[in-house]
C-alpha cells in the first residue's frame, strides 16, 4: 500500500466577470481569483484489487463518479493509462459545499496532483490541467493555485503577484444558488457595472492590499434574486462594519468574504457572524 495526503486549498474570487455567452453554451469570463488557506486534505491510497472508492467525512456528498474527486481520477486514467490496483480516496471536508469556493474543484486537482506524485507519472502541471479542464472549468486552476487570471470558460490561467498578506473571513449564508440558473439571469440582463480587473492587476503588481479590497467586484451579485441579494449585502456590510477592508461574494455564491489588515479585526468579524450564520471561517491568505 503506497499513500500520498494532499492539500486542497478554498477559492475566492477577487473579481468575476462574465464577458458573454459562447457557442459551446459556456460563458466567456474574466476573474481573478486567489487561494486560502482554508482547505480540505485528500488522502490517496493505492492497493491490491481494482477500482476507485471515495470517502469523506460528510455523508450526504456522492461517492461515485458524480464526485469531482473520482471524475479526475478516471479523466487521470483514461488521459495516461496508469495502473494502480485499487484506489482509495478520502477527503476530509473543510471547504464548504456548493458555496462558490470551488471545493470539489480543488478535490479534483488535488487528486490530479496527488496521483501524479504517487504513481511518479511526471506530468507537468499544464498537462494535468488539460486533463483537469475535462473535469471542470475551475479544475485547471486549482491544479497551481495561488492567485491568477483566469478567462476563457475559466480554464485559461495565467499566474499573477500573490495577494498581499492578509486574514480572511467566509461567511457561508444558508440559501442554496445554483449556477446554471444564475448564467441563465445574466443572458437576459445587461449589466450595469464590471469589475475593474486592470486596477485589480496593478494593485496586486503594487502588492496594495487597500488597492486589492477595493476592486472586489463580482457580476453574479447583481442576478441574485432580491432577497438573496439582500442577504448578502447584509453580509458584506456587517463584514466592512467589522473593519474589513473590503467585502464581496465570490463564485456563483452564496459565500461572502472580507478582508483584513489585521488578524484581531479578522478574529472579531468571525465572532460577530458566528450567530448569524450557519457557516463562518477564520483563515489567511497563501
Ligand atoms: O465547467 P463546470 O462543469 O464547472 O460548469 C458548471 C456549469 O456552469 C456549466 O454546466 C454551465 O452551466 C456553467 N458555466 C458556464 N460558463 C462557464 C463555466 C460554467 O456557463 N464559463
Amino acid at each position: 500500500m503506497a499513500s500520498v495526503t494532499v492539500k486542497a486549498p478554498a477559492k475566492l474570487n477577487l473579481t468575476l466577470d462574465v464577458l458573454g455567452k459562447r457557442e459551446d453554451g459556456y460563458h466567456e469570463m474574466k476573474m481573478v481569483m486567489t487561494s486560502v488557506s482554508l482547505a480540505d486534505t485528500v488522502t490517496l491510497t493505492v492497493g491490491p484489487g481494482e477500482g476507485i472508492t471515495l470517502s469523506t467525512n460528510l455523508g450526504f456528498l456522492p461517492v461515485d463518479g458524480r464526485n469531482l474527486a473520482v471524475a479526475a481520477a478516471l479523466r487521470l486514467q483514461e488521459a495516461t493509462g496508469a495502473c494502480w490496483g485499487n484506489l482509495s480516496i478520502h477527503i476530509e471536508k473543510r471547504i464548504p459545499v456548493c458555496a462558490g469556493t470551488a471545493g470539489g474543484s480543488s478535490d479534483a486537482a488535488a487528486v490530479l496532483r496527488g496521483l501524479n506524485e504517487l504513481l511518479e507519472l511526471g506530468l507537468s502541471a499544464e498537462e494535468l490541467a488539460g486533463i483537469g479542464k475535462t473535469v471542470g472549468s475551475d479544475v485547471p486552476y486549482c491544479v497551481r493555485g495561488g492567485t491568477a487570471l483566469a478567462t476563457g470558460r475559466g480554464e485559461e490561467v495565467s499566474p499573477l503577484p500573490s495577494l498581499p498578506t492578509c486574514h480572511v473571513v467566509l461567511a457561508k449564508p444558508g440559501f442554496p444558488v445554483s449556477t446554471p440558473e444564475l448564467f441563465a439571469q445574466l443572458d437576459g440582463k445587461r449589466l450595469r457595472c464590471h469589475p475593474d480587473t486592470c486596477g485589480m492587476l496593478s494593485a496586486l503588481e503594487d502588492g496594495d492590499l487597500q488597492g486589492v479590497a477595493r476592486r472586489l467586484f463580482n457580476v453574479f451579485e447583481e442576478v441574485l434574486p432580491p432577497r438573496r441579494r439582500d442577504q448578502v449585502e447584509e453580509l458584506k456590510q456587517a463584514l466592512l462594519d467589522a473593519g474589513a477592508l473590503g467585502a464581496c461574494m465570490t463564485g456563483t455564491g452564496p459565500t461572502v468574504f472580507g478582508l483584513f489588515q489585521e488578524e484581531e479585526g479578522a478574529v472579531t468579524a468571525w465572532e460577530a457572524l458566528k450567530g448569524h450564520c450557519p457557516d463562518v471561517f477564520l483563515c489567511q491568505s497563501l
